[in-house]
């Protein structure tokens, strides 16, 4: 049933989202530092949404608001001319060749392009995983280049969520405690309630004490996606998350995906392959050989199969 209702979910009809009602602005992105990672917006009614379950819990004010229709929302992140090589001299790799974007708060961007076009290096730069060779990442109103590595992986714990293509679940650890294992590093206690929450939403209420072997790669995906929410992070960045699934459980995992966008104001980055997922996005970018190669708003399916026709 949960399933179902996660499937109708996977491709929303536009019109649905740009009905919701916007949420009032939070905040600077960036003013919250260091308590960001509190529940935030906190004098803003949620939105109504499809599941009051998930809408009941405001975003962080890490988490600007969405725009309002007709008016850009505030960038969660902005890159500046980023530049990442690999090696020196002959051998030297130009994984990033001068990318600058912005991604507003509150948006679902898709990033395509072919292999070895930078794509992972893209998502670990804007993450604070990698550090660009020049050019500026600001995250949440914070420039990465200027903290050193004790608030860097702050910043990270507290505003970035990573899901990666592989689950990257600690095999010793069970469904919950994975989940909750970003808050447990962090010293930042467990808000049972947020966790119970986002595993109803997920779908994995009694799965919560399996392993992750005992669990499916869909199911083991959707604990990814819990952990990566469980910090309210500023922007979800997901390295082909539907890489290693099927076609069922990708479109669960696209349209959780999709829901915290939608239902939270949450900010995703999404790399992927495959042209029907990026169609979930709003917006798509596209890599070739380092560079943007194309900007596009998503309006309907069969433009990103366009797109990605035309760049071949
Ligand atoms: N650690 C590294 N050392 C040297 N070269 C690297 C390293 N990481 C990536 N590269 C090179 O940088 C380029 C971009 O790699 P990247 O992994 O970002 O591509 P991608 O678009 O994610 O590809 P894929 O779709 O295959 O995942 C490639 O030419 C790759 O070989
Ligand atoms: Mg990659």
């Amino acid at each position: 049933m949960e399933r179902d209702r996660l499937q109708s979910h996977a491709r929303p009809a536009r019109g649905v989202r740009r009905d919701r009602p916007a949420r009032p602005s939070g905040p600077p992105a960036g003013a919250s530092e260091p308590g960001a990672s509190e529940p935030g917006v906190r004098d803003a009614a949620p939105a109504p949404a499809a599941d009051p379950a998930v809408a009941a819990r405001a975003p962080d004010p890490g988490v600007a608001a969405p725009a309002v229709d007709g008016a850009p929302a505030e960038p969660i992140l902005v890159a500046v001319d980023l530049h990442r090589r690999y090696g020196e001299g002959d051998v030297a790799v130009n994984a990033l060749d001068g990318v600058s974007l912005q991604l507003p708060a509150g948006a679902f961007t898709a990033i395509m392009g072919p292999s070895g076009s930078g794509k992972s290096t893209l998502m670990h730069v804007l993450a604070g995983l990698d550090t660009p060779t020049s050019g500026t990442v600001t995250l949440a109103g914070t420039e990465l280049a200027k903290l050193d590595d004790r608030r860097l992986t702050r910043l990270r714990r507290e505003k970035v969520g990573f899901i990666f293509q592989t689950f990257n679940l600690l095999p010793v650890l069970t469904a919950t405690e994975n989940i909750e294992l970003p808050l447990k590093i962090a010293g930042r206690p467990v808000d049972v309630a947020w966790r119970d929450q986002l595993i109803e939403t997920v779908g994995l209420s009694g799965r919560t004490d399996h392993h992750p072997a005992e669990l499916s790669g869909g199911e083991q995906q959707r604990v990814a996606v819990a952990r990566a929410l469980i910090t309210r992070p500023a922007v979800v960045f997901a390295d082909e998350p539907t890489g290693n699934l099927d076609s069922h459980s990708s479109a669960e995992v696209l349209a959780l995906l999709r829901r915290s966008v939608d239902e939270l104001g949450q900010t995703v980055v999404m790399v992927t392959h495959d042209a029907n997922a990026a169609a979930i996005a709003d917006r798509i970018l596209v890599l070739v050989d380092g560079r943007i190669a194309r900007d596009e708003t998503i309006a309907e399916p069969q433009q990103v199969h366009r797109l990605m026709r035309e760049v071949r």
